[in-house]
This record gives C-alpha cells, structure tokens and sequence, in this order.
C-alpha cells in the first residue's frame, strides 16, 4: 500500500501550512532582539512604517491583549525584558514578505544590556535539581548503596560524556496563516497535534476552545520542534487581529535557532562498577543541563538508565542551569537519545576494561524486571536484537583490539550499542461512519511526514474487514474529534486505540460508531513497557586527516507488531540517520561574547545527507506484546536514533583506540 496522500504530495495538491489562500492576505515578519539580557530602552518603527507597503509595527509600546502569559515563550511583547538574544520584540506586518523582512531592518530598537551567562558549565554555582523531569518523572533516583557497589567493583568506569546544543532542522521550516472572523480564529499551522495546539492558543489569545481551529492538513517534519504551538503562531494572530487581515508568517531558517526550540546540551558523568565477570555492581548516572531564565524546561536525559540493565544499586540525577538562551524544547528522543549515548558509550568502555565482548556484557546484564520500578516488562527483546544484529553484521568475526585494522589509508572499526524507547500512548477520541458506499474515520491526528494517515487507514480496514481503498482517514483538523498529538512516539498506539474502538462501535451499531480511550489509557499500569533495539555501525577512519565514514548502519528493534512494513523502515532509517548527524555533525555553537548561537543555517549547521548514508538497513524481530493496545504496537518513531551516536562512537574507539567522550565526533578530535 502507497502513502495515501502520496499522489497529492509528488504533485503539489498537499497544501501546507503556508500555501493556504484567503482574502487579503497580509504577511508577518519577526524583529528579533541583538542582545541577550537585558531591557529594551526604546522602539522606533517612523522608518519601517515610512516604507511603502508597511501595514503596522507591533510592540511593547502598546502590548497586544493576552488571556494567559503563563507560557513566557508565548507571552509576545508583553515585557521590555529581554532572556536571550533573537527573542521576539516586535513583528511588522507588510503587503508582501519581502516589504516585510526589509522592514524589519528598519524598525530601530535601542537596549539597555546587561552581562550575559551562556554557558553550560559542571561547576556553576546556579546548578538545582528541577521539581520533575519531563514528562513528569522523578528528577533523582537512588537504589541500593551506590558508593559501595562503586568501591567493590573489580572493574569501573569513570567517564564524563558531553552532547552539544542541537536544533530541529525539518524540511519545512514553520509557518502559519491566521484567519479571524466572527471573533474566532482559523491558524494554518505547522504542527504535530492540533488539538492541544487549539486549547493553548485559546489560552494564550484569551478565547474560549470553540472560538479556535487550528488546521495541519500536511507537514513537512517536525521531530517535536512541532510538538506545541511556537510563538510564530501566536504572532500570526496577534498581527491579524491588529491589522484586520488574514496574516502569514515564515519563520526563516536562520530564525528557527531562536524561535522554535532546541536540544539542551548535556554534561554527563557515567560511573560504572562491575566485578570481574562483568556483572554490574553500580550504576549512577549525573547529568547536567540547561533551561532559559523564563521557562523551565528538564530533559529526561538520565530516564534510560533507569530501564536498562540489572545491577543492585542504580543512581540518576538531574541538574539544571538557568541560563540566557532560548528554552530548550524537544528534540527526537529528548532524553533517550543523548542519555543513552552517554550509558553505552560507558558500556562499552567497561567491556573493554573488563576485556568481555560488548554483546556479552549487556546480555549477561539483562534485568528480570524494570531495575528501577521492579516492574515486569510487558515485553522485552533487547537480547533478540543484539543476537539477530550479530548474525547480520558478522560480529563473530571482530577481533577486538582497537587501532589495528588497516585498510589502505582507513583504519576500520566496528561498534555495538543498545537502544530504547517507552511504549506509551494518550487518550484520544475518533468517529467512524459508514458514507458513499465506504467508511471515513476522523480523528484530529497529524501526519509529520511519519504515514500516520496510511498508518491509521490501514488499522481501520482491518478492523472493518475491509479493502484500504474504502476507507477513507480525515487528520490534521481540531473540528476532528480531540486527539494526542504526534510525539513521544505516541500517535499510533493512541489514535490507533480510538480508531479501533471506533470502527469496532461502528460494526456494533450500525451507521456510526465513536470513541474515546480516557479509561483503556488510565488502565494501563502494572508493566513497564518499552520498545528496545542494537544498533551496529562500521566506521573507517583516515589515518592522516580524520575524515570519518560510515559505511555500514544495522539497527535490529523489537517494537511491537509492526502496522507497515515499508512506513517502519523509513522510520527507523530515518532515527538512525539524524542519529549518525548528531554522531558526526550536529552541533549548535554557543558564542559566549554575543550570547548567541553562531551558525543558523543549513551551510554551517550540518546534518547527515543521503551522500553520508552507505548501507543503512533497519530490520525488527516479530514480537507479540498483550499489554499494549488493540494493535500490539509500540512507537517506532524516535528508537531508532537512540544509541546509533554510541555505535559509531564505540566503532571509532575499536577503528582509532580513541576515545572520543564529545560530540560530535569531528575529524579535528581524531588527528
Ligand atoms: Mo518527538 S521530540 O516526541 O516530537
């Protein structure tokens, strides 16, 4: 089966965010601030507003009306305050996009700044521990006596591992078109769930939930970026709520480093003890990180750690730091991805100080139950995945001392690591209805790019025992009936629950069948349920420059049943080829004298490109979960970039005997 929008999207029918038309548009450009603390001392729009074509100037002179400022993010032109450098301080609105980006230049800000703190540092002295970690998890945990399991250890691992700041670069930067009528409010927007979007921008604009639609028909990847409403947004609306036109608005690629969230770097000590057969003693994993001053935003980096590996004492912290940056937001696994690149990078540090095999060492500490719950896993193939990886990749044949296998001027290596992800899913409601000689199902679910749309066609003609062609899914629009919103990995076990129960009330009734999945959601507990998987890497390393290669990606997961074949492969490839940019590429740079990040576009922020990509193949093993939801499916969307930036870090310790405890891993740190 082909995507179902598959014709619409290869000839341009596939409308997205910003290519909506409606009336009289007028277009929206955002005035970023150039310092990073401090105040606005004074705002003069005479020049843009002199320009022709220049419709209006927003700003703190005459802050626009909101309902709830409890978002800071949101709270536009509220304060002269300024947190960080590229903080929205005004929006002009112009006859077309280009008047409105050359006006921006015009709009004159004066600042009173103040020093600025910006960097990430272990021994800050304004280091706390945040109340919760997301998505509401505990901020420390401690089991067992970690200094003693750490003091008996016959082999440990001390190791401080550091992932830089990352942004979210999906093709289609964000965008939106904001429409008011009858005091309600129509936002074209870019977004993973326009449910939630609608109740926040209801929220924020002040507006009761019905006065607000928000529509997301297509969108060009999001990896969370998208996950909540950005300011652009509310922007757009503020802008044509003053202007009395419809507005757009194109957050630019450079402006997406400010305003639409990133990855908070991570400072991460790993402390491993195991005797001498490898059997873990200890376990604590520290990790340091950051937020803005405005918000509070705690990765759940160490989170992992906690599902991982059987030993007797297991400890996790948090710290946070409040510095004069944007606030983090979510990025592709946020928490798993760079929590378990740091737990297997020490992994196999302390196989090779152990002197076990990789493989050997993580089977021999496959826990019983959830080491940190004690909770019995509803399934659990992590031991399936590394085997099957083995005989794939041709494991047997490594020979494991590093820094000897030469091939021409490339000394080769390979690596293992393992990878997981939580298997959970929200309330969301659907309808299903028997029209045209066919079904519709609806469900304000959202499509980033994922198939979600296939996805749930598909789930609904089996459940129907029917053919995918009479089953037509309407996503993308909060109208739909509520649904969660497409991250955590959650949108197909949680639309997939309500389109299930629906179509099953449909057959039952007759005509139309509805449902909601409040009670299966709250009855879900007593398994600890998760999606896991081995990531194998071949990397080849030149002996003179560093010029780094990956010729071989593997990553074997066990997620459930599979709803797509074609859909999950993407999906995996995909998680493993972001995962081999933050390997090799990704990194913000922090500019300490500006407060600023230096690079802000695809020129100098790099991610992995097909060119970069050689043999990648992702493959799963079947497995049969009860405890999960009518499909037996876990999420595939985010596992498969957890542990791929530890594969190729542990490929290049085996290709160079370096250890590199940096990402990401450049040839400037291999020469
Ligand atoms: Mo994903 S970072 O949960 O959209």
């Amino acid at each position: 089966m082909n995507r179902v929008e598959a014709y619409d999207k290869v000839t341009g029918r596939a409308k997205y965010a910003y290519e909506y038309g409606v009336g009289e548009v007028a277009y929206a450009h955002l005035v970023q601030s150039t310092i990073a603390r401090g105040r606005i001392r004074s705002i003069d729009p005479g020049q843009a507003l002199a320009m022709p074509g220049v419709i209006a100037v927003l700003s703190s002179d005459d802050p626009p009306e909101l309902g709830s400022l409890d978002d800071a993010e949101l709270a536009l032109l509220q304060s002269r305050a300024i947190a960080y450098r590229g903080q929205i301080v005004a929006v002009v609105v112009a006859e077309t996009p280009e008047i409105a980006r050359a006006a921006e230049r015009a709009v004159r800000v004066e600042y009173d700044a103040e020093p600025h703190d910006v960097l990430l540092r272990p021994d800050h002295p304004g280091l706390y521990p945040p109340e919760k970690v997301n998505p509401g998890l505990p901020t420390d945990t401690e089991r067992g006596d970690v200094a003693g399991g750490l003091a008996d250890a016959a082999v440990t691992v001390d190791a401080t591992y550091t992932t830089p700041t990352q942004h979210n670069n999906p093709m289609e930067p964000h965008a939106a078109l904001a429409v008011w009528a009858d005091g309600g409010l129509t936002l074209y927007d870019s977004s993973q769930g326009v449910s939630a979007e609608r109740a926040t921008a209801a929220k924020v604009l002040g507006l009761p939930p019905e006065r607000v639609r928000v529509i997301s028909r297509h969108v060009g990847g999001g990896f969370g970026s998208k996950g909540t409403i950005r300011p652009h947004a509310v922007a757009a609306a503020l802008a044509a709520r003053a202007t009395g036109r419809p507005v757009k608005i194109a957050v630019t690629r450079q402006q997406m480093f400010e305003v639409t969230g990133y990855r908070t770097p991570t400072i991460q000590r790993l402390r491993l003890g195991a005797d001498a057969d490898g059997r873990l003693t200890a376990i604590a994993h520290d990790v340091v990180e950051q937020t803005s001053t405005i918000v509070e935003f705690a990765e759940q980096t160490a989170t992992p750690t906690r599902v991982m590996y059987a030993t007797p004492a297991l400890r996790t912290t948090h710290r946070l730091l409040r510095l004069d940056l944007p606030t983090p937001s979510w990025m592709r696994a946020p928490g798993e991805c760079p929590g378990m690149y740091a737990l297997e990078s020490a992994m196999d540090e302390l196989a090779v100080a152990a002197g076990i095999d990789p493989i050997e060492l993580r089977v021999m500490n496959e826990p019983l139950t959830e080491p940190e719950s004690g909770l019995p896993f509803s399934s659990r193939n992590l031991v399936a995945c590394l085997r099957e990886g083995a005989r794939r990749f041709g494991w047997e044949r490594r020979d494991p001392e590093p820094g000897i296998r030469l091939d021409g001027r490339w000394l080769v290596g390979t690596g293992v690591a393992s990878s997981t992800y939580p298997a959970r899913r929200m309330a969301s409601r659907a309808t299903a209805t028997a029209e045209d000689g066919g079904f519709i199902v609806r469900i304000a679910a959202a499509d980033i790019g994922t198939g979600a749309r296939t996805a749930l066609t598909r789930i609904a003609a089996q459940t129907l025992g029917t053919s995918t062609e009479r089953v037509r899914v309407e996503i993308g629009d909060s109208a739909l009936p509520q649904a969660s919103l497409a991250g955590g990995s959650m949108g197909t076990a949680s639309w997939g629950s309500a389109v299930v129960k629906a179509c099953e009330a449909m057959l039952k009734n007759g005509a139309v069948g509805s449902a909601d999945t409040t009670e299966d959601v709250e009855a879900d507990s007593g398994f600890a349920r998760h999606a896991f998987g081995a990531q194998f890497a071949e990397v080849r390393v030149d002996i003179d420059t560093g010029e780094l290669r990956v010729p071989r990606l593997l990553g074997v997961f066990a997620a459930g049943r599979i709803i797509d074949d074609s859909l999950a492969r993407s999906q995996f490839i995909g998680g493993m080829t972001m995962g081999m940019g933050m390997a090799l590429m990704e990194e913000t740079v922090v500019d300490e004298e500006f407060g600023d990040f230096l690079n802000h576009d695809l020129a100098q922020y790099h991610v992995a490109a097909c060119a970069d990509v050689l043999d990648i193949d992702a493959v799963w093993i079947e497995e049969e979960d009860p405890y999960l939801n009518p499909m037996g499916s876990k999420g595939i969307g985010e596992i498969g970039i957890v542990g791929t930036a530890a594969a190729i870090a542990n490929a290049v310790y085996h290709a160079t005997g370096r250890r590199i405890r940096d990402l990401p891993i450049t040839p400037d740190k291999l020469v």
